[in-house]
């Protein structure tokens, strides 16, 4: 499946308009692409219990799966200012759930620049269907 990374990260800084981020004013915004071809957004949603927030990566990775997509080519996370996304390891182990060697992961900031990882590079020996 041939990946559009400019199409990919401009959905996820998109995305990143809608984060609903009040209590940390850190948004970030990411899109998935299936690899059926369909991109699914999703953005990190606080709570004032703050431990109910959702991470963006999760939201698109969810709203994809909740379609019924559970393989990935592609994932684009997007977050303002000059250093590029990082995500937390709670959004890596579900990365690992649904990522394959082959998905590539851009890690943006707010121009689109950043760099491209594997989920087996975010989370190296991780825990997985594998070892069950
Ligand atoms: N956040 C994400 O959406 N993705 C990550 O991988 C890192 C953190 C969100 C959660 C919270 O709303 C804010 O960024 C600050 O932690």
């Amino acid at each position: 499946m041939r990946v559009d990374k400019e199409k990919l990260v401009s959905a996820a800084l998109a995305a990143r308009k809608n984060a609903y981020a009040p209590y940390s004013g850190y948004g970030v915004g990411a899109a998935v692409l299936t690899a059926s071809g369909e991109i699914f957004t999703g953005v990190n949603v606080e709570n004032a219990s703050f431990g109910m927030t959702i991470c963006a990566e999760r939201a698109a990775i969810i709203s994809a799966v909740s379609q019924g997509h559970v393989k990935f080519a592609a994932l684009a996370v997007a977050v303002g200012g000059d250093d590029p996304a990082a995500p937390c390891g709670a959004c890596r182990q579900v990365m690992e759930e649904f990522f394959d060697q082959e998905t590539k992961i851009f890690l943006v900031n707010s121009r689109g620049e950043g760099k491209e990882r594997t989920v087996e590079q975010l989370l190296p020996e991780a825990f997985s269907k594998a070892n069950m």
